[in-house]
C-alpha cells in the first residue's frame, strides 16, 4: 500500500545544475578571448624604467636579457623590446589587447607562448593580475 514517489526532485536538481553553455566570445584573433585578460591599471604616467623594468628584470630578463635572448627578444631595455622579437613586435603602443606580449603573460592563446614557460627550470613564476594590470596600461599609454 506504501507508494514511493518517482525520483522527480533529484532529477529536477541535476537538471538545474548542468552549466548552461554559453557562446564562445568572437576575439579579434580567433584563438584568443580577450574578456580574459586582466583589466589595465588605472594608474596614469607610467614608464618603462620605473614601473615595467622591474617586473621584466625580475621574471623575464633571465631569458630576455643581452646573453642568447629566446627568440631574439631582449626585455632588458625599452628600444629591444620596442622591437620585439625577430620581424614580430610583440608591444604595440596604444593597444595592449592586441599585444602579443600581453598575451603571452596573461596564458591566452597558444600554450608554447605563456610566459614565463609553465614548469620553467628556473622557477620563475608567472605575473599576477595586478602586474599584468600595470603593463597593459603602460602599453595604452604609448609604452615609453
Ligand atoms: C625560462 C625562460 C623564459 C622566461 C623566464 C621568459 N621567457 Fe619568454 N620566451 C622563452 C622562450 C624559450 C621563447 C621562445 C618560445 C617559442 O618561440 O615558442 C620565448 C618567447 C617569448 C616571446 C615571443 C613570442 C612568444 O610568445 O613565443 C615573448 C613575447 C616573450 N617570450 C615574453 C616574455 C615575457 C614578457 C616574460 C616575463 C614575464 C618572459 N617571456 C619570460 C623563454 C622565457
Amino acid at each position: 500500500m506504501i507508494t514511493h514517489p518517482p525520483g522527480l526532485h533529484a532529477f529536477t536538481l541535476v537538471a538545474a545544475l548542468l552549466p548552461s553553455l554559453s557562446a564562445s566570445h568572437a576575439a579579434a584573433q580567433s584563438h584568443i578571448d580577450l574578456s580574459k585578460l586582466p583589466p589595465p591599471a588605472n594608474q596614469p604616467g607610467l614608464a618603462y624604467a620605473s614601473d615595467i623594468k622591474p617586473i621584466f628584470d625580475t621574471s623575464c630578463v633571465r631569458c630576455h636579457g643581452a646573453e642568447k635572448p629566446k627568440a631574439g627578444l631582449r626585455l632588458d631595455n625599452l628600444a629591444d623590446a620596442l622591437k620585439g622579437a625577430g620581424k614580430t613586435r610583440v608591444i604595440l603602443p596604444g593597444n595592449s589587447a592586441q599585444s602579443p606580449l600581453v598575451h603571452s603573460i596573461a596564458h591566452l592563446g597558444p600554450e608554447d607562448h605563456f610566459m614565463p614557460p609553465p614548469g620553467n627550470k628556473a622557477g620563475i613564476p608567472r605575473l599576477t593580475a595586478e602586474q599584468i594590470g600595470l603593463v597593459r596600461a603602460w602599453i595604452d599609454q604609448g609604452a615609453k
